[in-house]
């Protein structure tokens, strides 16, 4: 028992002994990267060891909010608020950004305020923007080749763009998208499918970016009517 205590103890004078020097404190864990649509709120965690003073958090180098041991959050901004979670070895400071901004995207970092107490992650902010297939139904004759064109508008970044014919995947070969740049660094993309339709089919544009939990879509119907219509 006596020996089970002298392992248990050893540990502690030596760490609490140690932060009494005030600088054998680090991260112990600092933010990971995150992917977020534009107006959602991002938030971050950084872990540090007891002993810390004064934790800060940076967007693309501003500090945004600083935490001090003694005193708790100081937040100056409605944008940038924390969570704070204590406990007798760590303490965890949750940066949450409202609202965010597409040009919020960038490094984040938490610092501590020493040598090498510092530890980054990056912020991507993208923009869900519209999409639509510029043709309405279409009736085509038997053994005719149409082009049907999607438009995806006002994006960041711009999105991948995938076709499909009721539910299967058209081949890549089928297609082809152009990238645009739009206005207020949003991406615009144009896509153009050729297709020989032998059946009446649901088509379906896709578009998608990481932070969306689906891709976006847009629909038609493509009827093949018959020879004598049409003509
Ligand atoms: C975080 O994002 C940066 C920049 O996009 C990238 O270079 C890095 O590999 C990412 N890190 C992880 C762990 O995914
Ligand atoms: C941050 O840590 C807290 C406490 O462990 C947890 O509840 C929260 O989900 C974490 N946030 C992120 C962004 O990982
Ligand atoms: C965390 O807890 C410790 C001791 O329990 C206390 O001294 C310290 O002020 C607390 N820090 C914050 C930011 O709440
Ligand atoms: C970021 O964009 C917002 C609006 O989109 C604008 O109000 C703000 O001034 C911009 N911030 C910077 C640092 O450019
Ligand atoms: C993306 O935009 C579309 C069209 O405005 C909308 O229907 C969809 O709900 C949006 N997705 C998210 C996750 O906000
Ligand atoms: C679909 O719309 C595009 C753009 O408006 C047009 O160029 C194309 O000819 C249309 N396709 C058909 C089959 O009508
Ligand atoms: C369409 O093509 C097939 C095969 O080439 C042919 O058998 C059929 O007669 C064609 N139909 C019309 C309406 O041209
Ligand atoms: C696609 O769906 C339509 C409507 O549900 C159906 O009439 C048609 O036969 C289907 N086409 C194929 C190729 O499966
Ligand atoms: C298109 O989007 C709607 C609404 O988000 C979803 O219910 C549907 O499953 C999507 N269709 C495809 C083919 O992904
Ligand atoms: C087209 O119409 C003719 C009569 O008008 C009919 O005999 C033929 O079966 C129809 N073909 C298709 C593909 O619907």
């Amino acid at each position: 028992m006596e020996r089970f205590q002298k392992f248990i103890l050893l540990p502690f004078i030596l760490a609490a002994s140690l932060t009494g020097l005030g600088f054998c404190y680090s991260i112990l864990n600092g933010p990971t990267n995150a992917t977020v649509l534009a107006g959602s709120e991002a938030r971050f965690n950084c872990t540090v060891e007891n002993g810390w003073a004064i934790l800060i958090w940076l967007l693309n180098t501003n500090p945004v909010l600083t935490v001090i041991n003694s005193q708790g959050p100081i937040e100056t901004s409605e944008r940038f608020t924390s969570h704070s979670y204590n406990n007798s070895q760590s303490f965890t400071s949750e940066l949450i950004i409202h609202n965010t901004q597409l040009n919020d995207s960038g490094k984040i970092e938490c610092s501590i305020q020493k040598l090498d107490g510092s530890s980054f992650a990056f912020l991507s902010v993208q923009v869900n923007g519209s999409l639509l297939i510029k043709n309405s139904t279409l009736i085509v004759k038997e053994n005719t080749t149409v082009e049907i064109v999607c438009e995806a508008l006002g994006w960041a970044p711009a999105p991948d763009i995938m076709w499909m014919t009721n539910d299967s995947l058209i081949d890549k070969s089928r297609y082809v998208t152009q990238q645009s740049q739009g206005s207020n660094d949003l991406h615009n993309a144009l896509s153009v499918l050729t297709m020989t339709p032998t059946n009446t089919e649901i088509l379906t544009c896709l578009a998608d970016i990481e932070a969306l939990p689906n891709p976006q879509n847009a629909s038609i119907a493509v009827i093949v009517g018959n020879s004598t219509l049409g003509k």
